[in-house]
């Protein structure tokens, strides 16, 4: 069962279930509002699935600040709703979260080079890291098989995303800005698909991280992007300050994703070559 197929996760989820023959059952939020906690707990009745896919959420970050409200409600009430119905009905409950949920300050780049360990405590900075981070608790005090993913700057093929957004202004610009003072490390919503199935199979369960290997500035990744979509667009360094936003973002926030590697037996995918093949779909 997938919740969420809308969204850009949830339809790279589709796209794997489509080419590989896999029976699924997926709603989109027209089909099942997550926040409805009867109509969540009847559809699970009805399917009994194996495991539940949620990739629905509240993800308009700067929003959030000021509709704190909703955002709790699909981050950490209707998660609630999913993971005690998943336990009921004795379904794997699969849940994906947030390098948000860490508080990102540049010195945790020299505690943890590698990454924040999956198992570091939350200190989210901003309303919707603390939706998603109240959301896992719920899932860790309820579910006994379960998978906290998290993932940081996804994207991917479908929806919107970092990539796209260069892309399309680098191809209506001569030159953009683009901050170097955040690093941390893009999530590929294919690798995510990938090594999620690999946990699954593995009978994981807990909390993990999947993001590519390396460290970047998003400015390290626009000039990227701009580079292998071959455009002329000069890309500029310039500060957060330089580039307010609503919602504080974390100034480092880079996954460690040893434990998922250990355990899959599968090399993390470094993100120069991931990106190479993002772009090669976009084309
Ligand atoms: N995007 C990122 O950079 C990023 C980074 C780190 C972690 N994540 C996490 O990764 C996961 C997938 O993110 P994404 O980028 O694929 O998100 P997305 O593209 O924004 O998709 C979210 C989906 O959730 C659906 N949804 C929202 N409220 C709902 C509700 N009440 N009931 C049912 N469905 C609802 C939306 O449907 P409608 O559009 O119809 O409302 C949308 O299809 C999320 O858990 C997110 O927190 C994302």
């Amino acid at each position: 069962m997938l919740t969420g197929f809308g969204g850009q996760l949830g339809r790279e989820w589709v796209d794997h279930f489509t080419q590989t023959g896999l029976e699924f059952n997926a709603f989109g939020s027209a089909d099942l509002d997550i926040t409805d906690e009867k109509a969540v707990d009847k559809v699970i009745a009805d399917i009994k699935p194996d495991v539940i896919i949620n990739c629905a959420a509240y993800t308009k970050v700067d929003l959030a600040e000021d509709e704190s409200e909703r955002c709790a409600e699909v981050n950490t009430l209707a998660v609630g709703y999913l993971a005690s119905s998943a336990a009921k009905h004795g379904a794997k409950f699969v849940h994906y979260s947030t390098d948000y949920v860490f508080s990102g300050v540049i010195e945790d780049r020299i505690t943890f080079p590698k990454g924040y360990p999956p198992n570091h405590g939350g200190n989210p900075q901003n309303v919707y890291g603390r939706t998603k981070w109240e959301g896992e608790e719920f899932i860790r005090n309820t579910c006994e098989d379960y998978l906290i993913l998290r993932v940081s700057w996804l994207c991917g093929k479908h929806g919107n995303n970092f990539v796209k957004t260069m892309r399309r202004l680098a191809s209506e610009r001569p030159e953009i800005n683009v901050v170097s003072d955040q690093f941390g490390s893009p999530s590929f919503t294919d690798q995510v698909v990938f090594n999620t199935i690999k946990l699954i199979d593995k009978q994981a369960s807990g909390t993990f991280h999947i993001a590519s290997d390396g460290l970047i500035s998003w400015y390290d990744f626009a000039k990227e992007i701009i580079r292998l979509s071959d455009v002329n667009c000069k890309v500029n360094s310039i500060s957060s300050n330089e580039f307010p936003q609503k919602a504080t973002r974390p100034a480092y926030s880079k996954l460690d994703c040893s434990e998922t590697e250990q355990l899959t037996g599968v090399k993390i995918e470094n993100w120069k070559t991931a990106l190479q093949r993002l772009i090669y779909k976009l084309v």
